[in-house]
């Protein structure tokens, strides 16, 4: 690596937002995908420059600002802070935040415009064509179909002005030859060739004006054209330049070229992988190293959901339920959403954004999987090495070298831009470390150690190490993803170093010192118990409220905030009936103890019963037939802590024995099961 090379910084962009709306799971997901994106390159061990922003010059923010009966600069402000706002609460950490309406950005522009018009990039002739304010787009004859483009759906206007042009044609071959020879600058591939095919249909140069009546004067002026204002894409591509410190600063040498601008596939091919490129071209300034398009979260129909279709959760309100789901702390709860949008998404085509989908997630991902490798390893530990890590344990060799692949895959995901594969990698040792507890079962391994047998002894301290080492790496994997609970997490496995001073030299296997004492146990994302998703959720998390000072307060009180109340009641308490009463010895006859469900399954000829394999503290399992099939699906009970009548009758159904029976409070008719309040020991008798 050149020494000029190690300066640069590794230069993440997101899409600026228009700011006619709120921010929504959409914006979010572009936005939290290059925030994981640049943690990433930090754990790489690369220096990082990250902005995003707004964009605010455009016709429909002036219309939307005129609707709310706002001044369209104090309307754009309240929104800019908005992003700002909803991006802190979600750990989102740029570098710089960049606003088209800043004098910075005002100055980029007009000197691009200057350059180019001096080069002969520019010229003035009268335009007449079809214009969608919605896509602030222009398009062609050919485009547009029945009143609206034909790509997007949205309407169209004939309209005639005098402009400004940007030689765009010209451009036609520097492009091909570029992208030609740098395979890897537009990805993922398929959309390359989309963007090949449109360079090929001919290029058309482009307007990059309107007269000052047509945008009600809201815009970035052409220099020393006053009448004229600089069509909003051409301003707005320039904000990744002036973020920079372009044209002046000489930082801008440390940062430009962008090596990633990420963005939805809507503005991937006519700007970013085409104008942007040529604009670039024509200012002589290097292009970018790698674009991405992404697709997008999409209606049951398959059309774009976004502000438009009024659909999308914001995203601190979708955080702050499920914190009161949940009963998560608001941090915690911003990194599940994180880890929920990465994960849900498919990078390379659309997907349907179901609140429901997240919720089950949440519970399987998060609470489950994650939650029970790390509450078992410390509960293990606890209670068979009083939570000091053992010394020189053997290594389980299996359990190394699936880490080891785990890595593997994780970088080539990420290497792709295909961020629910790396987390599918992760969670790949996640389930091979809960399979692996269950197999290799240390409580039978720490009985017959305890009984003198050697090699148990030190089985036992293989299993244990094998279990927090993974852990310890899953913490470092899920880091860009969730930095918040990485240290959480890691909290609870003694160690003490922040994670993002964790490298990726720390993944390998053996990092976690001998000595560490781990602990105490605290469930990051306890099970949410209420999965019902109704019209009320959807008003709460759809609702944008206008935005004040009060959001801001919402914000930063939640993210300090220890874990509320969890949600409302699902229905009123029934009335105490008219029991007998009983006496504390007749109570302590009833044993109850608190249980893990090691598996669950339906039960053959039966949508009612559920049959559960229940570990209780005991030499033996239990089998527990249970009547809740129609309220939990088995993947949901597996790895959960549940409350067992331990000395009740055994009972024969359907030819299976029953070996107790499950706690749940009647809820209408539903059951709800009980479960300790934190993680505890397994069969902790319950008084
Ligand atoms: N202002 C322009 C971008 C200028 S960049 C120089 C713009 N803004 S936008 O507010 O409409 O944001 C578009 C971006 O938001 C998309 O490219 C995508 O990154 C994100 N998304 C908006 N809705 C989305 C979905 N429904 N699904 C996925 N991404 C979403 O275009």
């Amino acid at each position: 690596m050149s020494s000029d090379h190690a300066a640069k910084k590794y230069y993440v962009t997101t899409p600026i937002y228009y700011v006619n709306g709120q921010p929504h799971v959409g914006s979010a997901l572009t936005t939290v995908s290059c925030d994981v994106l640049v943690r990433y390159q930090r754990l790489l061990g690369r220096e990082t420059y990250f902005v995003t922003g707004t964009d605010e010059n455009a016709t429909k923010v002036q219309d939307a600002a005129e609707k709310a009966g706002i001044p369209t600069k104090e309307f754009t402000d309240q929104l800019a802070a908005a992003f700002q706002q909803c991006w802190r609460a979600l750990h989102i950490e740029y570098s710089d935040f960049i606003r088209t309406t800043e004098a910075r950005h005002v100055h980029a522009v007009q000197t691009v415009f200057r350059i180019l018009s001096d080069r002969g990039y520019i010229y003035r002739d009268d335009y007449e064509g079809w214009y969608s304010v919605s896509d602030e787009t222009f398009f062609r004859d050919s485009e547009v179909r029945d009143g609206v483009a034909i790509e997007t759906g949205k309407p169209v206007v004939w309209v005639k002005e005098p402009n400004y042009f940007f030689r765009l044609s010209a451009f036609h071959d520097r492009l091909m030859q570029h992208i030609e020879a740098h395979p890897d600058f537009l990805q993922p591939e398929f959309r390359r060739n989309e963007v090949i095919r449109f360079i090929n249909e001919g290029l058309r140069d482009m307007s990059i004006a309107r007269p000052r009546r047509a945008t009600k004067g809201w815009g970035i002026p052409v220099p020393d054209d006053p009448d004229q204002i600089i069509y909003v894409w051409f301003d707005a591509l320039i904000s990744y330049l002036a973020a920079t410190g372009w044209p002046e600063d000489p930082g801008f040498a440390q940062i430009w070229p962008a090596d990633l601008h990420f963005m939805g596939k809507e503005i991937f091919v006519r700007f970013h992988a085409t104008l942007w490129p040529a604009m670039l071209m024509a200012l002589d300034l290097p292009l970018p190293t790698h674009v991405y398009a992404h697709g997008w979260w999409v209606d049951v129909e398959g059309r774009k959901a976004g502000k438009s279709t009024g659909g999308l959760p914001h995203p601190v309100r979708f955080a702050e339920l499920l914190m009161q789901r949940s009963g998560a702390d608001f941090d915690l709860a911003a990194d599940a959403l994180r880890y929920l949008l990465c994960r849900e998404m498919n990078y390379e085509q659309d997907v349907e954004f179901s609140v429901e989908k997240c919720l089950l997630r949440f519970n399987s991902d998060l609470a489950n999987d994650l939650g029970n490798l790390l509450n078992r390893s410390v509960n293990m530990m606890l209670k068979f090495y009083d939570g000091v890590v053992p010394a020189d344990a053997p290594v389980d060799a299996e359990i190394a070298q699936v880490a080891a692949q785990v890595r593997e895959d994780y970088a080539r995901a990420m290497s792709e831009y295909r961020l629910h594969q790396a987390l599918a990698a992760v969670w790949r040792l996640v389930g091979r470390m809960n399979r692996y507890i269950d197999e290799r079962a240390p409580w039978a391994l720490a009985r017959a150690a305890e009984n003198g047998d050697e090699t148990s002894r030190q089985e036992l301290a293989t299993v244990m190490y094998a279990c927090l080492e993974a852990t310890r790496i899953v913490s470092i994997l899920i880091a860009p993803f969730m930095p918040v609970a990485a240290d959480a997490l890691r909290a609870q496995l003694g160690i003490t170093q922040p994670v993002a001073l964790a490298r990726w030299e720390d993944l390998h296997w053996g990092g976690l010192p001998a000595g560490t004492r781990v602990g105490p146990p605290k469930p990051l994302f306890p099970r949410i118990q209420d999965l019902r998703v109704d019209v009320q959720t959807l008003t709460f998390l759809t609702a944008s409220r206008p935005v004040s000072k009060e959001d801001t307060r919402t914000v930063t009180e939640n993210t300090t905030a220890t874990a509320p109340t969890p949600g409302t009641p699902v229905a009123p308490p029934e009335q105490g009936g008219n029991t007998p009463l009983i006496s504390i010895e007749d109570f302590a006859k009833v044993e109850l103890r608190v249980g893990e469900v090691l598996a669950a399954e339906p039960v053959p000829n039966t949508d009612k019963l559920l049959r559960l394999t229940v570990q209780t503290g005991e030499d033996e399992t239990r089998t527990i037939l249970s009547g809740i099939a129609e309220y939990y699906r088995p993947e949901e009970l597996v790895g959960r802590q549940i409350v067992v009548i331990c000395n009740l009758q055994p009972r024969r159904m359907r030819g299976i024995e029953s070996q107790g029976m499950l706690l749940a409070a009647d809820v209408g008719g539903r059951p709800v099961l009980l479960q300790p309040d934190s993680i505890v020991p397994v069969g902790a008798r319950i008084r």
